[in-house]
């Protein structure tokens, strides 16, 4: 999974805005909580990819990074509610830009990272 974000890399600049594109095409509602300059925003596909990779494999790294992304998350207004559809347009942007790449391996292992560090968020963050 780590060796798939060196390929990601070097594929999603040209396509940027992919992920958002799909995003509010899976959640519309969403688009409300981005600043409306998408490109000076801080939750980019390949940052958020970056972060649930490398603190997965790092225990007392992820414990003290969720606190903030929780809290963070909370007060812009981010429910519980919301996480699937973001975890589903990381997968579609990440399917988009890999092509073949994109194993059915790689899709379960970024799925399952995914929801992993989507649950420990929410259990952390007292959302809504
Ligand atoms: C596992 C799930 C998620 C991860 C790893 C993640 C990661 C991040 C990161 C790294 C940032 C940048 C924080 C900073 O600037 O210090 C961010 C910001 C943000 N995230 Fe997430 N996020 C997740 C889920 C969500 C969900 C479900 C939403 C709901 C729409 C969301 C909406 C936002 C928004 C609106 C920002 C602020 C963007 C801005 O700079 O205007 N995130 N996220």
């Amino acid at each position: 999974m780590t060796d798939s974000l060196v390929l990601i890399r070097a594929r999603v600049l040209p396509a940027s805005s992919q992920f958002y594109d799909n995003l509010f095409v899976l959640a519309p509602d969403l688009r409300r909580l981005f600043r409306s300059d998408l490109a000076g925003q801080g939750m980019r596909f390949m940052t958020t990819l970056a972060v649930i990779a490398e603190l997965l494999n790092d225990d007392a790294e992820l414990a003290r990074a969720l606190d903030g992304l929780a809290q963070a998350h909370r007060g812009i207004g981010v429910r519980a509610e919301h996480f699937p559809a973001v975890g589903a347009a990381l997968l579609v942007t990440l399917g988009e830009t890999l092509g073949d790449h994109f194993t059915c391996e790689l899709q379960e292992a970024w799925r399952s990272a995914y929801d992993d560090f989507a649950a420990r968020m929410i259990e952390r963050g007292g959302f809504d």
